[in-house]
């Protein structure tokens, strides 16, 4: 008996459903597969945040194996989410017939993704819900022709992409398995047709599993739709298919950016999140990273060798061999060779932070410079500072963190320790090699040292030398 979508339904509504519930035994991995990172977001977030251009009024995703730790991995995700539990993992159909009691009202199309197969574009899904919706059909799947379809179940079309059945690979007779368009687990249903036949499912097949592929053949109309860019539809199964989802996101996202008037020199050496933002003429060199919430201002030039991960980086900051997390650096400074800014770091406009110099949680105004081998932590430093090299905020007494406020145009010695807490004032000249405990106001020299003794012709007791023989 097939059942005929019915004309009435809602047909602007749709709900999103994710299937999410399983282990992904071939991982080989404590992490549930869906949980696995690939460039910034998790294979579920990339899924959800995917489905977004249809506006769903729903967003639901099926959990099972580990669900407390995906439900708290979504805990935040931008738009509420509905969890449902599939307690045992029966199949991909006995997955979604546990939707059932929560979409017991609604009355519009339901898309389902597999949770494994992120690399969708925006344009496919679009498609493929308005092909859905055009033709009117019962249920419209997305498809390709794959060279190698082995793994994938094979979709038997008869004429106008009209389905008649998916046959899992594991289930093909050596026949079937010489088709070669595969069924990429992507599927829009009108949702009171797929209800209706979804507690008809059997496990009749080789893993005794319920197949949500068997719903295909209990209605009518059923439409394949080839997706045009195969690689769209790769499924995460095992870490190599892992590696090649990033590859192949790496590719479209350097690609998208050069296309917007971003130099990157040596593309194949150079990893971009696509959570990142680069304005034109931006200049990445090689062996250069950017990560998670970063933003690149315009002109900026950054690398070779650099790692930049949640941070703003300023128009024309020239930025090399350095790592930069969670920070800010403002416009036309330079970093590098060997910097280190962390932990809210604040970098103002025209300053050098230079060669092996680390600042955490401080903020540095502008035209201020730490130009060598210095430790800038918990410290507040004014305009036109200069820090002197080897300069080292002493900011932790082994309990706490204790702050540094060095004002405007102070400058401080080769060699100088600051021990926190300290406020030196503006104008302030730190002598070189000093240890600086008390606060200053300001104008001022401190010398902050023993002075040097000199003790003519000593010479250690035990020596035999005669300053003749030297
Ligand atoms: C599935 C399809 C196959 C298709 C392929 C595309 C079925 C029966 N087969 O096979 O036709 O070519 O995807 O990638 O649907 N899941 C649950 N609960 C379960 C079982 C699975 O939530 O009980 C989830 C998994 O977490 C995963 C998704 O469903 O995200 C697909 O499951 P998987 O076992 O990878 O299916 P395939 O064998 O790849
Ligand atoms: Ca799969």
């Amino acid at each position: 008996m097939e059942y005929r979508a019915k004309q009435s339904v809602n047909r602007d509504m749709v709900a999103v459903a994710i299937l999410a519930a399983g282990k992904g035994s071939r991982m080989k991995s404590n992490l549930p597969k869906v949980l696995h990172p690939l460039g910034g977001k998790t294979l579920v977030e990339r899924i959800l945040d995917g489905a977004s251009v249809l506006e769903p009024t729903r967003r639901i995703v099926i959990v099972g194996y580990e669900s407390d730790r995906v439900k708290q991995a979504l805990a935040n995700y931008t738009h509420p989410i509905e969890f449902v539990a599939q307690t045992e993992q029966l199949g991909t159909g006995h997955a979604v017939q546990q939707l059932l009691p929560a979409l017991q009202d609604f009355d519009g199309d339901v898309l389902i993704l597999n949770g494994d197969v992120p690399l969708l574009r925006d344009s496919t899904l679009t498609e493929l819900l308005e092909t859905h919706r055009q033709q009117q059909n019962a249920a419209t799947i997305l498809t390709a022709q794959f060279p190698e379809p082995k793994g994938y179940g094979r979709v038997f079309c008869d004429n106008d992409n009209i389905v008649t059945q998916i046959v899992e690979d594991r289930d093909c007779s050596a026949a079937q398995k010489q088709n070669c368009r595969i069924n990429a687990g992507i599927y829009c249903f009108s949702w009171s047709a797929l209800a209706e036949v979804l507690p008809k499912l059997s496990n009749d097949n080789d893993q005794q599993e319920y197949y949500l592929t068997d719903v295909m053949a209990m209605l009518s109309p059923v439409m394949a739709v080839d997706v045009s860019d195969r690689q769209e539809i790769l499924g995460i199964n095992n870490r190599q298919q892992l590696a090649t989802a990033y590859d192949i996101l790496q590719s479209r996202i350097k690609e998208k950016w050069m296309m917007a008037g971003v130099t990157i020199w040596q593309p194949d050496s150079v990893t971009i999140d696509d959570t990142v933002v680069l304005e034109a003429d931006v200049v990445i060199e090689p062996q250069t990273h950017l990560r998670g919430n970063t933003h690149v201002g315009a002109g900026a030039c950054i690398g070779p060798g650099s790692l930049i991960e949640n941070s703003e980086i300023g128009e024309n900051v020239k930025l090399r061999y350095s790592v930069v997390s969670d920070s800010v650096v403002k416009a036309n400074t330079q970093v590098g060779p060997y910097a280190h800014l962390r932990g809210q770091a604040e970098i103002g406009e025209n300053c050098r932070i230079g060669n092996f110099v680390e600042v955490k949680k401080s903020t540095v105004g502008d035209r201020t410079n730490a130009a060598h081998l210095s430790y800038l932590g918990d410290a507040t430093l004014g305009e036109k500072v200069n820090i002197g090299a080897g300069t080292i905020t002493a900011n932790y007494d082994g309990v706490n963190k204790h702050p540094t406020v060095l004002g405007d145009r102070t400058k401080t010695g080769a060699n100088s320790t600051l021990v926190a807490p300290l406020t030196l004032g503006p104008d302030v000249t730190i002598a070189a090699g000093s240890t600086v405990t008390d606060d200053v106001d300001g104008d001022a020299l401190v010398i902050g040292r023993s002075r040097q003794v000199v003790k003519p012709g000593w010479r250690l007791k035990t020596s035999t030398e005669t300053v003749g023989n030297q």
